[in-house]
């Protein structure tokens, strides 16, 4: 009989501040594979930290966070980045897309630097994603929506349980959103959990859980109709 997977992400009471003051106060979590969430707040509300905490960049000051079923606390620096390197997949705020290679070699770049050895994987996800015609670009050549996109499937290609993205939609028009998403859906269809920070409503609404950051303390959003919410109720 096989035994279920567990969660992706269990996180219980995270805290974390920065030696200036700011930080997380607590996020309680839980997040399975296959399913999307989105943590919406403002400016300065923690999202950035609550990614860094759950990419297992920052160490968290209080709480447990269980990736994959593996509890965070009892891992030593290089287990911690393995478990990183094989789990998480991140999609940072800046990108980090590399513009001397083509799209097909960033994505690949999330293998290490033998990028011809994963062509095929690369090339065969910017296909699933709708990008195949991406592939050979220069990413110095693309648009913020294309680039997003791109940085998407550099982040999912090793096929981690844990997808975190960083604002992914700040800055691109509705449309040009929602093929992003559809790109991070995609990630969540194959199986990923996919975690994202947004201040966007209308992104938050389309994803299965939807969270709030409030001056550091992450709670379940008030659940409301989506027809409503896109004002179609
Ligand atoms: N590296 C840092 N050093 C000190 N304070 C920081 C650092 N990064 C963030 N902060 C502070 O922590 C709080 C939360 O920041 P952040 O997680 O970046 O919020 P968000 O991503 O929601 O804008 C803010 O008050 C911010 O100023
Ligand atoms: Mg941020």
């Amino acid at each position: 009989m096989k035994t279920p997977s567990p969660p992706a992400v269990v996180a219980e009471g995270l805290a974390f501040s920065y030696a200036s003051g700011g930080g997380l106060t607590r996020a309680d979590l839980t997040l399975e594979g296959g399913a999307t969430a989105a943590v919406e707040g403002p400016s300065g509300s923690g999202k950035s930290t609550l990614l860094a905490l759950l990419g297992l960049i920052l160490s968290p000051a209080e709480g447990s966070l269980h990736i994959t079923g593996t509890d965070t606390e009892a891992l030593d620096v290089a287990e911690r980045d393995l478990l990183r390197r094989r789990s998480i997949g991140i999609v940072l705020q800046d990108l980090g897309l590399l513009p001397f290679l083509n799209a097909w070699e960033n994505v690949a770049a999330a293998f290490g630097p033998r990028l011809a050895r994963h062509r095929g994987e690369a090339r065969a996800l910017l296909g699933d994603l709708g990008m195949e015609d991406l592939a050979d670009s220069r990413v110095t050549e693309l648009s913020g929506g294309q680039r997003q996109r791109i940085a998407v499937a550099r982040a999912a290609v090793k096929q981690p349980a844990l997808i975190l993205a960083d604002e992914p939609t700040s800055g691109l028009d509705p449309r040009t959103a929602n093929s992003v998403m559809d790109a991070l859906r995609a990630c969540a269809e194959r199986g990923a959990a996919v975690l994202l920070v947004t201040h966007d409503a209308t992104v938050a609404v389309t994803c299965d859980q939807r969270h709030v950051l409030d001056g550091g303390v992450l709670s379940a959003a008030r659940r409301q109709n989506a027809r409503e919410e896109k004002g179609l109720g």
